[in-house]
Order: structure tokens, then sequence, then C-alpha cells
């Protein structure tokens, strides 16, 4: 009958952060209430996302950031939304924010043991549109005995304790990671308010003839990354070129290239001979949730991104990642 099919088996966040937690019997639970917080954050962006049009939050807020970007209103909104969440949960020893000049110090919390670096919004140029837009976060924990300065964050994404993203598009997805463990994504049921375990143990395809990246750079790409994408545009093995998908919001580009695997790449160039994208809150926390699943991510010297450790907190790098034999194939053309 009907009520067969009616699945019973949920595993919610809530549920899944304490099952992890009991496997650490020296836990002390406050990793479990940061979760807590950052859920909370991601449901209030994502509710007033919805309701932008509605209520008025389009468009530009009038004021820009320390890396140049132009503020959208709901970059400033969420930017506050997730600084209060991270404030009052007592466990954030400091923040770095895409939309903070200076590293935020939560100087009353008390024993707080983390440093979080978070792009509020991700792919704010889409928002007006009504694309799907996220937001990316990353988690340290300070090293025994420090209360919390700017080193304890300026560390290499190789040493995150967890990592992840969230995506605002048909439905609400979180994606997270732990150092050393596996991908798992979440579907926010509306209806229930709780984030679902709807992808566990997320894996990228081994290949996958899909390429993202932003195209009209091409004019400023040296001759490594020109020869690389057009090599995909010739017939491959199949006859078939690669497709193009380029979404501009990292977040939506990088969960469709877990999914379905290819690459996903915002190369350094003669107009960003730095990169484009943060290493902190973009490349970084991206590069921890693709090893993980299986793929790699590495800069546009070809480093291992998470062995980059910024000098700044807004510093930038290119950026390559994707299934693993589409990074073999980019390696090969960067020899
Ligand atoms: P943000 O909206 O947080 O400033 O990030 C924008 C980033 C990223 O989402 C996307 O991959 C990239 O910028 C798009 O840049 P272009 O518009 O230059 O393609
Ligand atoms: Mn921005
Ligand atoms: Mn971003
Ligand atoms: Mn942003």
């Amino acid at each position: 009958g009907e009520t067969e099919k009616v699945n019973t088996h949920i595993i919610t966040l809530t549920r899944f952060l304490t099952e992890e937690q009991a496997k650490f019997p020296e836990a002390t639970g406050d990793f479990t209430l940061l979760c807590h917080a950052l859920q909370f954050a991601f449901k209030s962006i994502a509710y007033y996302i919805r309701r932008a049009t509605l209520v008025n939050l389009t468009g530009l807020a009038g004021s820009s950031n320390i890396t140049g970007d132009d503020q959208k209103k709901l970059d400033v909104i969420s930017n506050d939304l997730f600084i209060e969440a991270m404030r009052s949960c007592g466990k954030v020893a400091l923040l770095v924010s895409e939309e903070e000049d200076e590293v935020i110090f939560f100087s009353d919390a008390k024993g707080a043991r983390y440093a979080v670096a978070c792009d509020p919004i991700d792919g704010s140029s889409n928002l007006d549109a009504g694309v799907s837009v996220g937001t990316i976060f990353g988690i340290h924990k300070l090293p025994e005995g420090s209360t919390g300065t700017k080193e304890d964050i300026l560390k290499p994404g190789a040493e995150l304790l967890a990592s992840g993203f969230t995506m605002y598009g048909a439905s609400t997805q979180l994606v997270l990671t732990m150092k050393g463990a596996t991908v798992n994504g979440f579907t926010l049921d509306n209806g229930v308010g709780e984030f679902i375990l709807t992808h566990p143990d997320m894996r990228l395809p081994r290949s996958r003839a899909i390429y993202s990246v932003n195209e009209g750079n091409s004019l400023y790409w040296n001759d490594q990354t020109n020869n690389y994408f057009n090599s995909l545009k010739q017939a491959q093995a199949d006859g078939k070129p690669y497709s193009s998908r380029y979404i501009g919001s990292m977040v939506a580009d990088a969960y469709r290239t877990l999914l379905y695997g290819g690459v996903f790449a915002y190369p350094a160039d003669k107009k960003s001979p730095k990169g484009k994208l943060r290493i902190l809150y973009e490349c970084a926390p991206m590069a921890q949730v693709f090893e993980n699943a299986g793929g790699q991510a590495v800069d546009s010297q070809m480093r291992r991104m998470l062995d980059v450790a910024p000098e700044h907190i807004h510093d930038r790098a290119g950026i390559f990642m994707g299934s693993w034999d589409e990074m073999e194939k980019v390696k090969g053309f960067f020899k």
C-alpha cells in the first residue's frame, strides 16, 4: 500500500552530527554546536534569498568589499546573519569573511576553539536573476593554548578540520566534509525545516567530458591554458568534443561537477595574475571537498591547492578542480 512508500528512516543533519560525535569519545560537543549555528545561518540566508524580490532585497548595497566587488544587499545581510550565528554560538574565536576587511575576533567567546572562514554569498552577481548562489565555509581548530590570532587561520587547506558549501538552488543543498573523511550531501526539507542526508558518501565520477570556465577571459589566458581548453573542443576518442557549462556561481558549478564530473577552472590570467577566487573561503574549502570526494584541485602552478597557504586573509589563487582523470589531463598540459 501507499504507506509502505513513505521513508521514515530519515537521517537529519542533527542526527548525523550526533552520530559522528559519538565516534569520538573525547569530543566535547563544541564542533556539533558550531554546526548547529552554521545550519541556522544557512536556513536564514536561504529564506531571505527566496523572498528577495518580494521584500525589496535585490540590487546593490552601494558599497564595495576589500577585494573590489560591489556588494549586493544580500551580500551584506547574509554576512550579518552568518557573523551573528558564529558569534552567538560561543564556539568561534575568530572569523574571516569576504565581506569584512579584517579578521573579526569574538572576545566574549571564552574557551572558543575554532576559527571560521566564509563566503556568505558566492555568485552574488547572479542573485537578481534568481540563479543559484551559495555559502562557502572552512573551519580550523585553534592550536592548543591559542586564544585565537590571525595566524590561526592563515593556514593551508590541508589543515582544515571541516569545510563545505551550500547551494540555494531549486532546493537548498548542503555539502559537508571533515579532514580525511567522506563528503556528504544534505537537502533542506522546507516542510520540517531540517537538512536531510540525501547524498551519502559523494564520489566524483573519474571522468566526464564537461568543462566549466569563463571563456570570455581567454584573451587574457597564457598559452598552456588556451591549449588545454582548445584541446577539449577537438574530437575526443568517441569522436565528440567536450560540453561547456558555466553558471558563474562557483558553488553551482562545483555542485554539478561533484555530481556529474568534469572540470571547473578559474585560471590566473593577465588581468588577474594571482587568480580571482580567494584561497581561505573559496579555493581551500572546495579543494577539501573535491579531494575527499576522490577528485583533485590545484592552483595555476599545478600545486596541490590544499598546500597553498595565504599570506593575507583575502589572498587569491588560480584554480583547476574536478574529476581525477580530467585533472591528470590538465596537469599534462601544464608540465
Ligand atoms: P562572489 O560572488 O562570492 O564574489 O564570488 C564570485 C566568484 C564565483 O562565484 C564565480 O565562480 C566567479 O566569481 C565568477 O566570476 P566571473 O563573473 O568573472 O566569471
Ligand atoms: Mn563578491
Ligand atoms: Mn565567492
Ligand atoms: Mn561572496
